[in-house]
């Protein structure tokens, strides 16, 4: 397969950055998208150019860090999937295909198709979590019994790995899908009882704090999420920031 690549090159936070132009041939349709990417970096490499900059890491859809933008789509044209499980087949002998880094005040560009995610950690910071007792009585989780339906809609809020694709996607930039991925999957569960009050309210205002914007129900997220998180997250998280709010712990 022969494509033509238009990718946004920017140096570094400072720089304006622009799109380019590279060809890139004998591309497989059984190669990953970030295979591909690897062929073109090879290719620069050897013409003495600077590779382009994109995150990866687990390669096997669990660790978020392949975020970009494909022919205006967060992880491309596939629903349920993220860049690194996207194969070449999706794409066409002779296509163009544009590719940009996540594009949100809270995600700035580092370096390329890198944006700096650290935002996210800030918010897991400040509630993603539960408190154990490690006095040597542990309980074992398995110990606990959770309600069928609560612990398989935990495990559904879990999946969630923070890509960002949902804030990529959201018109106003918001990242209410992933707080209330996490928010769900902890108050759900008896083991997130203790920090119920204080994660929703301590979860939604880091976020504000952050700078990602307000959510208008629009559902973007929910398309592009490659976990294909629930908006039924985001009304859990409303329900959960209101009841914490009018009893405070
Ligand atoms: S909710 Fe979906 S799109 Fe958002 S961070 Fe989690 S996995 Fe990524
Ligand atoms: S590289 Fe880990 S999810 Fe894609």
């Amino acid at each position: 397969m022969k494509l033509t690549l238009k990718i946004w090159r920017q140096s570094g936070p400072e720089d304006k950055g622009a799109m380019k132009t590279y060809p890139v041939e004998g591309i497989d349709g059984d190669m990953s998208f970030l295979e591909m990417m690897d062929v073109l970096n090879e290719q620069l490499i050897e013409q003495g150019e600077e590779p382009v900059a994109f995150d990866h890491d687990c390669r096997e859809g669990i660790c978020g860090m392949c975020s970009m933008y494909i022919n205006g789509q967060a992880h491309g044209p596939k629903r349920g999937v993220t860049t690194c499980q996207l194969h070449m087949r999706s794409f066409k002998d002779g296509d163009t295909i544009y590719i940009e880094p996540w594009r949100s005040k809270a995600f700035p560009v580092v370096k390329d198709l890198v944006v700096d995610r650290s935002s996210f950690d800030r918010i897991i910071q400040s509630g993603g979590f539960v408190s154990v007792n490690t006095s040597g009585n542990t309980i074992d989780a398995n110990a606990t019994p959770i309600e069928k339906e609560n612990a398989d809609k935990a495990f559904d809020a879990a999946t969630c790995i923070g890509c960002g694709a949902c804030v990529a996607s959201c018109k106003n930039a918001s990242a209410m899908l992933f707080v209330s991925a996490k928010v769900s999957q902890l108050s759900l569960l008896p083991q997130g009882d203790p920090e119920r009050k204080s994660r929703a309210l301590n979860m939604v205002n880091q976020m504000d704090e952050e700078g990602f914007g307000n959510c208008t129900n629009t559902g973007a997220c929910s398309v592009e999420c490659p976990k294909e998180i629930s908006l039924e997250n985001i009304a859990r998280m409303n329900r959960e920031f209101l009841k914490a709010s009018v009893s405070k712990e």
